[in-house]
């Protein structure tokens, strides 16, 4: 098969984001305890932060991180988190029906991000509390001197105000699931007021409103227009949050998943332009893509309560990842930076031990899966301006998205002109792509690919590595390519390869 890219560096979608290359750091499993923290580790720091993973943060280039949930976060009292760990209690947390050690709260985490130089992403509980601990947890955050939450945070050791900017008004409140779950009216209205509170304390905050946790709820849709309806002139972004997996062996539409996210952006897209031209508005609200992965939920989803309640960082909700994951996953990058000029905001879900591209050993090594190489790469080239390409390329049918095109394509132009082009074949056969680059001198350097695999992923640093030898290499450029200025170049894309 053959397809043709089309660029021109004067088309544009719109700048990307930093934002766009997020995590997500939830009390949920390993992904505090013996991920990011582990006092007694051979590389903790004197917080007791490990430092081989905040060294793997790094090179992933992760800019934001969601905190603390996530379901966790809607029964969540903050207040119970600071102060002196030594006089924190553990509690009991519904969401994942596991003990919380509370030995990181609020400062541990805010102090980490700014040590490694990552913003954070706060989330208030919605859940269980309200407009009060949202507004007074903001006070804590961001308020000077001289009012009781900020005073507390003094008292607590930390003078400046941390200035956090990005504030998620709850997680996934239209999910049965949820605790404190709220129909689309009793959400709109909490959420409005928590925001309208949160603003009072610190105007220069940016809002995220919850919109549905996923395409197939049953309320997608009118979730988003109820919600904004009573949120839109208050809010920043919507939330959208998707997981994808191979079902039943059908890999064709797993590989097909970035034509899902697609059209999820376009749907909630669309909701929200539909309330502002319903308010005869000219703001546009964007896309807080704050969740997505690929997750195998189907198999191994945890927190019923017919398990029995765990405690110590339980192993929970750790998948392996294979090839074809971390294909997937770029693939999913290509969808996210297509729509550059509405999603600002992105986290993969999650960063370390939970359905993460870090894992580690307690006491031992943190690896990168597979799906850490297709991120780290996009994070590090996909920069300034996504470009509007025109992509030409057979489809193929999927039982799940329909028709999805075989070649997906996204390109980005810097500040000083460097072009960076981003192409996944989803077909198991070899496709040359013709990539016509009018008006951009194209100087190639090294390109890299990560192939699927077809062997079942297994646990552990050995089969990542082999992973990475075999499937994560480098594209022979000088054979497959021919530079030149308002040329074109052909690339041979392997079968089922970012
Ligand atoms: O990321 C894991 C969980 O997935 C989050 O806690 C929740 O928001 C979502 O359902």
């Amino acid at each position: 098969p053959h397809a043709r890219v089309t660029l021109h560096p004067d088309f544009r979608v719109g700048t990307v984001d930093r934002r766009l290359f997020g995590s997500f750091v939830e009390h949920l499993g390993r992904a505090v305890y013996t991920g990011i923290y582990e006092p007694g580790h051979p590389t903790a720091d004197e917080h007791g932060f490990r430092r081989d993973v905040a060294d793997l943060t790094h090179e992933l280039g992760v800019t934001i991180l969601r905190y603390p949930g996530g379901n966790f976060v809607s029964n969540y009292r903050w207040e119970d988190g600071v102060g002196p760990a030594r006089d924190r209690k553990p509690f009991l947390d519904l969401a994942w029906r596991t003990v919380e050690p509370n030995l990181v709260g609020t400062d541990e985490f805010l102090q980490w991000a700014e040590r490694e130089g990552v913003e954070p992403m706060m989330a208030v509980n919605l859940g269980t509390r309200g407009v009060e601990a949202a507004a007074a947890l903001v006070e804590y955050c961001n308020g000077e001197a001289g009012t009781r939450w900020a005073d507390l945070r003094i008292a607590n050791g930390r003078t400046e105000p941390y200035g956090v900017r990005l504030w998620c008004l709850g997680n996934e409140m239209d999910g049965p699931w949820q605790i404190g779950h709220k129909d689309a009216h009793e959400y709109g209205k909490l959420a409005a007021e928590a925001g309208k509170a949160m603003k009072l304390v610190d105007p220069a905050i940016s809002l995220v409103v919850c919109g549905s946790s996923a395409m197939d709820m049953p309320t997608f849709g009118e979730w988003e227009q109820t919600v904004l309806s009573y949120t839109y002139d208050l809010v920043d972004h919507i939330s959208m949050h998707a997981y994808y997996e191979e079902h039943d062996g059908d890999r064709a539409s797993f590989l097909g998943s970035g034509t899902g996210m697609d059209r999820f952006i376009r749907r909630v897209v669309a909701s929200a332009d539909a309330v502002a031209a319903r308010r005869r508005s000219d703001k546009q609200i964007t896309v807080s893509f704050d969740e997505w992965n690929v997750w195998y939920l189907d198999s191994r989803f945890p927190g019923e309560s017919n398990l029995p309640i765990q405690r110590d960082a339980p192993r929970i909700i750790e998948d392996v990842y294979s090839g074809l994951d971390a294909v997937v996953v770029g693939d999913l990058l290509v969808t996210l930076l297509n729509h550059a000029d509405r999603v600002p905001v992105a986290c993969l879900a999650q960063l370390v031990n939970v359905i993460a591209p870090i894992m580690t050993e307690p006491g031992g090594e943190a690896w990168r899966q597979p799906t850490f190489h297709p991120f780290a790469t996009t994070a590090r080239l996909a920069r300034g301006e996504a470009l509007d390409l025109r992509v030409e390329a057979p489809s193929y049918a999927t039982a799940r998205h329909g028709d999805v095109p075989l070649v997906t394509a996204a390109a980005t132009v810097d500040d000083d002109g460097a072009l960076a082009v981003f192409l996944t074949n989803r077909g198991d056969e070899v496709v040359e792509v013709e990539v016509a680059h009018a008006g951009a001198v194209v100087t190639l350097e090294q390109g890299r690919q990560m192939l699927a695999d077809r062997e079942p992923a297994v646990a552990g640093p050995e089969h990542a590595a082999k992973v990475q030898r075999e499937c994560w290499s480098t594209v022979d450029v000088a054979r497959a390519v021919t530079p030149g200025s308002g040329g074109s170049t052909t690339i041979r894309l392997a079968p089922e390869s970012w």
